[in-house]
């Protein structure tokens, strides 16, 4: 899984045969120069989104749901959720957290059609004492595992049935994420 949020970047990325393309809220940081995730809007994001959609027809195509767009309410999570698929043109969405409101936000989700990557660790929105085993039981087909530790992670992708995809998480996931365009363009 990498991240683009850009048009040549998810060309690139089709090239290259990159099974998931992630629109990640490090847009955040990374193009907008904000100090956190928190700033960036869902309107931003969905332009990221669109690009990234037009670049890349290959990868499964994910969309961050940005800080504050998904915590109020399952109502708002769902809204927002189908707002990244229909008019950010993405496959799927991610959220961040494993707290009982994020579980059930997940299954929410889920549960309108939509398929959600779950993210813990060491998540910018939040730290939180994160359960991968709710959220695969709430329906998520991935969990990413962010600056967790090797031996925690190793259990955990035994533990699953669906897969990790590690960040800075050591070897032991089903797969990698690499967040940044230039650790894979020449
Ligand atoms: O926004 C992002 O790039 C991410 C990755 C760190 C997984 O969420």
């Amino acid at each position: 899984m990498v991240t683009a949020y850009d048009y040549p970047s998810a060309v690139h990325h089709d090239m290259k045969a990159i099974d998931i393309c992630l629109v990640g809220d490090s847009a955040s940081m990374v193009v907008h120069d904000h100090d956190t995730t928190l700033p960036i809007t869902l309107d931003e994001m969905l332009v990221h989104c669109r690009a990234v959609a037009r670049g890349a027809k290959t990868p499964l195509l994910v969309g961050d749901l940005p800080f504050g767009t998904y915590e109020c309410s399952s109502n708002q999570a769902v809204d927002t959720a189908v707002r990244i698929l229909k008019e950010g043109q993405m496959d799927a969405i991610k959220l961040e957290g494993g707290s009982p409101s994020r579980i059930v936000a997940a299954k929410a989700i889920v549960e309108a059609g939509i398929a959600v990557i779950g993210h813990v660790g060491l998540t910018p929105q939040e730290l939180v004492d994160e359960t991968t085993l709710d959220l695969q039981e709430a329906g998520c087909f991935a969990v990413v595992l962010e600056c967790v530790p090797a031996p925690v992670t190793a259990t955990a992708t035994t533990a699953l049935q669906i897969p990790t995809i590690g960040i800075g998480a050591g070897p032991n996931c089903s797969g990698q994420q690499i967040s940044h365009n230039h650790d894979v363009l020449p």
